[in-house]
C-alpha cells in the first residue's frame, strides 16, 4: 500500500481539468443528508408533495403499455411528442415554441454544458450574472472562459452595467442570465431591464443564454416576458421539468434557432447518445391531462407557506446590519450579512450547530461573496426553516460578540 497519497496521474489530466472544482454544495449534500442537520443549502424539490397514487399511475400505464419503447434508445433531439409537451409547458409563461427547434437535455445542467462545448473556446469571454447559479460556472469552467461578471440589484441584471463593458470593447461570446426568481439571488429581472438586455445584445449580435428552471413557480407579481419570447432568434432557452415535477427524471430542454441547435445534437450524442426513453415517456405521460397543473398549484402553495416563514424568522433572528432578498417566486433567499461575518468560515461551526447553507463565495468565480449565503426555503418544513434560521441567528450574535470583543 502506498505510503503517502500521492495522485500517480497528476501530471496527466487535461488542462481544462484545473478549472473543474467541487461544487461547495455538492460537498454540503452530504453533511446535509444526516439527518438532524437542518439544510437550508441544496435546492431539492419537495417531490414528497406530489401524489404517489398519480406517480404510481404514470409509471404503471409508461411500463405497461409502451415498454418496448421505454426500455429502448431514443433519438438524440428526443421524441416529437414529448418535445410537444415541452413547447406547451412554455405556453403557460406566454412563450411560443416550435418542437422542432427543441432538442430534450438530461435537465438544464446538461444543456448548460452542451452550450459550453459548442460556444466556448479556452480564452473566451461570457458575460454572467454576479453572484451566478454555481452549476452553470462549473458547466462553462471545463471549457475555460474568462468571466464577465455583471452585478444584480432587485431588478435582476444591471444591464447598464454589460452595456458600458461593451462599449469599452467587451465581447462576451454570449450572456448567461437566470430571469426568473434566480439561483441564488432571488430576484427577478424587471420588464424594462428585459427589453434593453435583449435589444442591447441584438444590436452587439451577442446571443443570450435564458436559463428559466423556476418560471412557473410564481407566489406573486407579475408574469415577466421571456427573453426567448422577445427575440426568439437570438435567446436561446434552457427549460426543466425538474422544479415543476421531478428532478429525478433528468429531463430538461434547449431551444435554439437551427445552426446552435444541430450542433447540440451532434454534442448531445457525443456525451450519451440519447436521453433516458423511459424518462422522456413518464415526463410526457405527467404532463399529459390536467393532474399536473393541481399538483403544481399545491407545491407553489407549499413553497409560499416556507418562504413566508423564512422572511419572518430571518426578521426575528438575524442581526442588525444583515438584508436579505424577498423571492417572488422559487426557491432561494440571499442574505448579505454584517462586514465582520465571513460565510464561508462560519459554515464548519453552523454545521456543529445542526444546521446549513451555501456560503456566497461559491457563486462567484473570483472569490467574492464572503459576507454573503443562499439559504433555500424549498426543502425544509416550516418549523425546521424557523428553527435552522433561530440557530444561524444565534450563531451570527457570537460572531458580533466575537468581532466587538476583538475590535475593543
Ligand atoms: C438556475 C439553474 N439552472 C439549472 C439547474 C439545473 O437543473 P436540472 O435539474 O434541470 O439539471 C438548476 C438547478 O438547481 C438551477 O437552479
Amino acid at each position: 500500500m502506498a505510503e503517502f497519497n500521492v495522485d500517480p496521474y497528476v501530471d496527466l489530466y487535461a488542462r481544462r481539468t484545473s478549472g473543474m472544482s467541487a461544487s461547495e454544495v455538492r460537498a454540503l449534500f452530504a453533511v446535509a443528508a444526516q439527518g438532524d442537520v437542518i439544510s437550508l443549502a441544496g435546492g431539492m424539490p419537495f417531490v414528497q408533495a406530489l401524489p404517489t397514487d398519480h406517480v404510481l399511475e404514470v409509471v404503471a400505464s409508461v411500463l405497461s403499455e409502451r415498454a418496448d419503447i421505454a426500455l429502448q434508445y431514443g433519438v438524440g433531439q428526443g421524441s416529437a411528442a414529448l418535445r410537444q409537451r415541452l413547447a406547451m409547458l412554455m405556453a403557460e409563461e406566454g412563450t411560443l415554441a416550435d418542437p422542432e427547434d427543441m432538442i430534450v437535455t438530461t435537465g438544464a445542467q446538461q444543456g448548460l454544458d452542451l452550450v459550453g462545448k459548442v460556444l466556448i473556446d479556452p480564452g473566451d469571454v461570457i458575460a454572467i450574472e454576479a453572484p451566478a447559479y454555481v452549476g452553470a460556472l462549473s458547466a462553462f469552467s471545463a471549457y475555460e472562459p474568462r468571466y464577465l461578471q455583471v452585478d444584480l440589484d432587485d431588478e435582476g441584471m444591471i444591464v447598464d452595467q454589460l452595456e458600458d463593458a461593451l462599449l469599452k470593447g467587451a465581447r462576451p461570446k454570449f450572456v448567461y442570465t437566470v430571469p426568473n426568481f434566480h439561483n441564488p439571488a432571488g430576484v427577478t429581472m424587471s420588464g424594462r431591464r428585459r427589453e434593453h438586455l435583449v435589444a442591447l445584445c441584438r444590436e452587439a449580435r451577442i446571443p443570450i443564454l435564458e436559463d428559466n428552471p423556476y418560471g412557473l413557480l410564481r407566489f406573486e407579481g407579475d408574469l415577466e416576458p421571456t427573453l426567448r419570447s422577445l427575440d426568439p432568434t437570438n435567446v436561446i432557452y434552457l427549460g426543466t421539468v425538474s422544479k415543476v415535477f421531478s428532478p429525478g427524471v433528468r429531463v430538461g430542454w434547449a431551444l435554439a434557432g437551427s445552426g446552435v441547435l444541430q450542433r447540440l445534437v451532434l454534442a448531445k450524442e457525443a456525451a450519451d447518445l440519447c436521453g433516458s426513453n423511459l424518462n422522456m415517456l413518464l415526463t410526457e405521460r405527467y404532463l399529459s391531462g390536467d393532474t399536473w397543473r393541481g399538483n403544481l398549484a399545491h407545491l407553489v402553495s407549499v413553497y409560499v407557506a416556507r418562504r413566508d416563514v423564512m422572511l419572518a424568522s430571518l426578521a426575528e433572528h438575524f442581526p442588525n446590519g444583515a438584508t436579505w432578498t424577498r423571492p417572488a417566486g422559487g426557491f432561494y433567499v440571499w442574505v448579505r450579512l454584517p462586514q465582520y461575518v465571513d460565510a464561508r468560515a462560519m459554515l464548519a461551526a453552523a454545521v456543529d450547530r445542526r444546521v446549513a447553507y451555501v456560503p456566497g463565495t461559491a457563486f462567484y468565480p473570483d472569490g467574492r461573496g464572503r459576507d454573503r449565503m443562499r439559504l433555500a426555503f424549498c426543502h425544509p418544513t416550516e418549523d425546521r426553516i424557523e428553527e435552522g434560521v433561530k440557530r444561524l441567528g444565534e450563531l451570527l450574535s457570537d460572531e458580533e460578540e466575537l468581532y466587538r470583543s476583538l475590535s475593543g
